[in-house]
């Protein structure tokens, strides 16, 4: 069975194929009479959305679970609702707090699983980065790309998307936010040219597309004075992307914390793709779900 829990479930050929699918002005109708279950633990605005209309476009039917309603772990455990939903849906997609929920869902091996974020991963907002990427700069091969913040799941999922289409990564972020040791292997595995900048200046000079995700990720608004301290000097302002050069494009998964980690100028201005970028989401993600149940059927996986 093929999930969908970080960008390496998927080698770089198969991202390519699958931003392939994203492109398709013709929709597969794959999903025909099936369900796919999307449960979230927090809050939604693009991911929900896009994954709803996403499933309606394969014929599918979505339907939207509330933290509450199957209550993952404290009314019956990941297993049990694995299992369950697995009865009425051939895709369950999650949002989750801890990475392991989905891969614990994923272990069931009933159906496909989507990890729609979990504390160390984004990989459909990749998708949906890249996407934008192509369609604005073309092929990607030899281009780059800084970000700028936190090392955290949207930047983990990100540089592996980045590199797998061949663009240089570089990064810039306080010392004690910087990607783990552990995910620099995986980026050095899965081939992935990647450079840390102490001055987020330089980190910008001359590259194609400057990018950056909140201080604060959902979960983290304990640690909001200490970080809001800890990235002073990373904001994305006028100034920085004046270092990048005018042709850089800027991008943010969004929701952004206007006045902390980009400023309204950025949000605002003639390099910024951040809308373009909502919209990929429903591209990329109904790229990757037709793609999924395809590749889950040639390989034999298929859940009735
Ligand atoms: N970028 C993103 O995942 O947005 P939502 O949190 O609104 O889904
Ligand atoms: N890093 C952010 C991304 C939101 C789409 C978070 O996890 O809250």
């Amino acid at each position: 069975m093929r999930h969908f829990l970080e960008v390496d479930d998927l080698d770089a050929t198969e991202v390519a194929e699958v931003l392939k699918f994203a492109s398709m002005k013709e929709f597969p109708k794959n999903l025909d009479g099936k369900g796919m279950a999307l449960i979230f633990e927090k809050p939604s605005a693009r991911t929900r959305n896009s994954m709803e209309m996403a499933v309606f476009q394969l014929g599918g039917h979505p339907i939207y679970i509330k933290p509450e309603e199957v209550g993952l772990d404290e009314r019956e455990s990941v297993e049990d609702v694995t299992k369950t939903l697995s009865c009425f849906h051939s895709m369950i997609g999650a949002r989750v707090f801890k990475h392991s929920t989905v891969e614990r869902m994923a272990r069931e091996n009933r159906v496909p699983i989507i990890n729609l974020l979990s504390d160390e991963a984004h990989p459909l907002q990749a998708l949906a980065d890249v996407l934008t990427m192509q369609q604005e700069l073309g092929d990607l091969e030899g281009r780059s790309i800084t970000y700028i913040g936190d090392g955290n799941n949207v930047f983990r999922s990100l540089a592996i998307a980045c590199g797998f289409l061949g663009m240089e990564v570089r990064f810039s972020g306080p010392p004690e936010y910087q990607l783990p040791y552990k995910d620099r292997d995986r980026l050095e595995f899965a081939g992935v040219s990647f450079e840390e900048y102490s001055s987020p200046e330089e980190a910008v000079k001359g590259v194609d597309a400057v990018y950056t995700d909140v201080w604060t990720s959902m979960g983290q608004e304990q640690e909001k004075t200490q970080r809001h301290k800890a990235f002073e000097g990373f904001q994305v302002n006028e100034k920085l992307m004046n270092h990048a050069g005018e042709k850089s494009i800027f991008l943010h998964c969004l929701p952004a914390h206007r006045g902390e980690e980009v400023t309204d100028e950025v949000v605002d201005g003639l390099a910024s793709r951040v809308w373009i970028q909502a919209e990929n989401r429903m591209h990329a993600a109904r790229g990757l779900l037709a793609w999924l149940v395809e590749k889950n059927i040639e390989e034999g996986n298929k859940h009735e």
